[in-house]
């Protein structure tokens, strides 16, 4: 990403200390949605920064919630179709389970066995990569439908989380770095 796109991104960024918990900097990426030039420069930038070539993938898995409001559109601009990995019990059966660990207790995210073709190979992306629990439940359900992890993309790493060295090796890219 050229440095004052990522300038611009980051101004963009609300932080918020303390939400949703105590000793949390929540990281709040709704502005850039919601100004025109942040999302061009977004949507841009993730294009461009693919952490594999376009012709390595077939599509595009995204993460609820915030996985959702850019997944589709970058797919789109691929020419690839979107998956949805949603939180348990959204999504009818037969669905694919996978719970993982948050900061306090666990979570449950779901994806539709008929969303993947056995062998599909799948960008997994997402707004914000933490511990990278949730990143990991995604992999672990692509690879359980039969389907192939291409790579993860994101818009934010945090940092000292090491999360992308948790996902075991795939090719992986955040956008920013955010202490
Ligand atoms: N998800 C996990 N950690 C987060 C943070 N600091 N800000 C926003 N979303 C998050």
């Amino acid at each position: 990403i050229d440095p004052e796109d990522a300038r611009y991104l980051i101004s963009r960024i609300r932080t918020i200390a303390g939400f949703p918990e105590k000793g949390i900097n929540f990281r709040d990426i709704m502005p850039v949605f919601a100004d025109q030039r942040g999302l061009s420069i977004l949507m841009d930038a993730l294009v461009a920064s693919l952490p594999v070539a376009p012709d390595d993938f077939d599509a595009v898995a995204g993460l609820e919630a915030r996985g959702f409001l850019f997944g589709p559109t970058l797919a789109n601009r691929l020419d690839k179709g979107f998956i949805a990995v949603r939180k348990a019990g959204k999504l009818p059966p037969p669905v694919r389970s996978q719970s993982y660990a948050l900061e306090y207790g666990t979570a449950t995210v779901e994806i539709e066995e008929s969303a993947i073709r056995v062998g599909e190979r799948v960008l997994v992306v997402d707004d914000l990569i933490a511990t990278g629990g949730s990143a990991s439940a995604a992999r672990d359900l692509v690879i359980a439908c039969g389907g192939k992890v291409a790579g993860f993309s994101f818009v934010m790493e945090l940092e000292g989380l090491a999360g992308i060295a948790k996902l075991g090796g795939y090719p992986a890219s955040a956008l920013l770095t955010m202490p």
